[in-house]
C-alpha cells in the first residue's frame, strides 16, 4: 500500500487517546498532557488539536517520546512540509526536519546555532510563509534556552490610530538575508549561501497586516529577523514606523516565555505570532528539530 494511504488507514483506525488541554494562564499558550504521538491521532482527537491551536497560538505537548517520523507524521496532517534553504542542517534521512542546535561535534556544527536569535515569524520571506512549526525537544541546557512567542494579534490592537492610518493597506519586503550577514560572524553558523540558495530566498512582499486564513482576525505581520522596509514609504519614515511596531509587537503582557521541559514538542502558529530564541550559555548543549509547514499566501 502507498505510504499515504497506509497513514489514512492508521487514522481511520487510531484509538481516541484521553488528552487534557489546559490552557496557560497568560497571554497565549495551552498544555497538552496525555497524548501520544507515536500513536496515529483519530479525526476528532485531531479537530480539538486543531482547535485549540487556533484560540491558544502556541500548544505545548508534554512527554512526547517520539522518533522524527512521527514528528513528521504529526506536522504533515497540517500540510505540506517545507524543506529549509540551509541543506547543510538538514537531519540526515529526513530533510523535512532542520536541526536547531548549538553543538559542534568534530570541529562542526551540528545545526543551526543561532535559529531564532530575532524576534520573527518562519519564512515569512517566503511567498508561502509558514503554517506553524513544531519543535521538539532533544537536548536541553540546565540554564537558560527558552523560546518567547509575542502574540501579533494583539499587538495589531495595540496600534494607536495615527499609526494604523500610515500601515494599513501598505507592504513590507521580507529577506531571508536581512540580518544574515549580521549573525555570520558570531559562533560561525551562517554559511555561505550559494548562488542556488540564493535563488530560493529572493525578497518578497507583503501586507503590514494580514488576516488570519482560519481565525479572521487581523494580525500585525512585520518583524525584525526578516523585514526590511515598508513598501511607498521613504527610507528614514519606514524605518521609524517598523520600529515603532516592533516595540507594539513585543509588550509584556502579550508575550508567553517557553522554560523548556525534556520531550516537550512545541507547535506554534506563526500567523498569529512571532518568536524569539532567548539563548542559553554557550558551553551548555542545546538541541531540538524542527518541522515547518507550508501557509497560504497572506492577504
Ligand atoms: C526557531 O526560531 O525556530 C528556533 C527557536 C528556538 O530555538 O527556541
Amino acid at each position: 500500500m502507498p505510504a499515504a494511504s497506509n497513514a489514512l488507514s492508521a487514522i481511520d483506525s487510531a484509538q481516541p487517546q484521553s488528552f487534557e488541554i489546559r490552557p496557560f494562564s497568560g497571554a497565549v499558550g495551552a498544555e497538552i498532557i496525555g497524548l501520544d504521538l507515536t500513536q496515529a491521532v483519530n479525526r476528532e482527537d485531531f479537530k480539538r488539536i486543531h482547535r485549540a491551536h487556533l484560540d491558544h497560538h502556541v500548544l505545548v505537548f508534554r512527554d512526547q517520546r517520539i522518533r522524527p517520523e512521527h514528528q513528521i507524521a504529526f506536522s504533515r496532517r497540517f500540510g505540506e512540509l517545507q524543506i529549509h534553504v540551509l541543506k547543510q542542517f538538514l537531519l540526515q534521512g529526513h530533510p523535512e526536519i532542520l536541526i536547531v542546535s548549538n553543538i559542534v561535534e568534530d570541529g562542526r556544527n551540528v545545526g543551526l546555532g543561532d535559529a531564532g536569535k530575532f524576534w520573527h515569524s518562519d519564512l515569512s520571506y517566503k511567498e508561502l510563509p509558514s503554517l506553524g512549526s513544531m519543535l521538539h525537544a532533544q537536548e536541553l541546557p540546565s540554564e537558560g534556552g527558552d523560546t518567547l512567542f509575542a502574540d501579533m494579534h494583539k499587538a495589531w490592537d495595540a496600534v494607536p490610530d495615527a499609526l494604523r492610518t500610515i500601515v494599513e493597506g501598505r507592504a513590507a519586503a521580507h529577506s531571508y538575508t536581512a540580518r544574515y550577514a549580521e549573525t555570520k560572524f558570531e559562533g560561525n553558523w551562517r554559511p555561505t549561501l550559494t548562488a542556488e540558495q540564493l535563488a530560493q530566498v529572493q525578497e518578497v512582499i507583503h501586507p503590514v497586516v494580514r488576516t488570519h486564513p482560519e481565525n479572521g482576525r487581523k494580525a500585525l505581520f512585520v518583524s525584525e529577523g526578516f523585514t526590511t522596509r515598508i513598501v511607498g514609504l521613504p527610507d528614514d519614515e519606514s524605518r521609524d514606523v517598523l520600529q515603532q511596531l516592533y516595540a507594539l509587537s513585543v509588550l509584556e503582557a502579550n508575550i508567553y516565555r517557553h522554560p523548556w521541559q525534556p520531550h516537550d514538542m512545541v507547535f506554534w502558529d506563526n500567523r498569529s505570532l512571532i518568536h524569539l530564541a532567548a539563548g542559553c550559555p554557550a558551553h551548555l548543549r542545546r538541541k531540538l528539530f524542527r518541522t515547518t509547514i507550508q501557509g497560504d499566501a497572506p492577504f
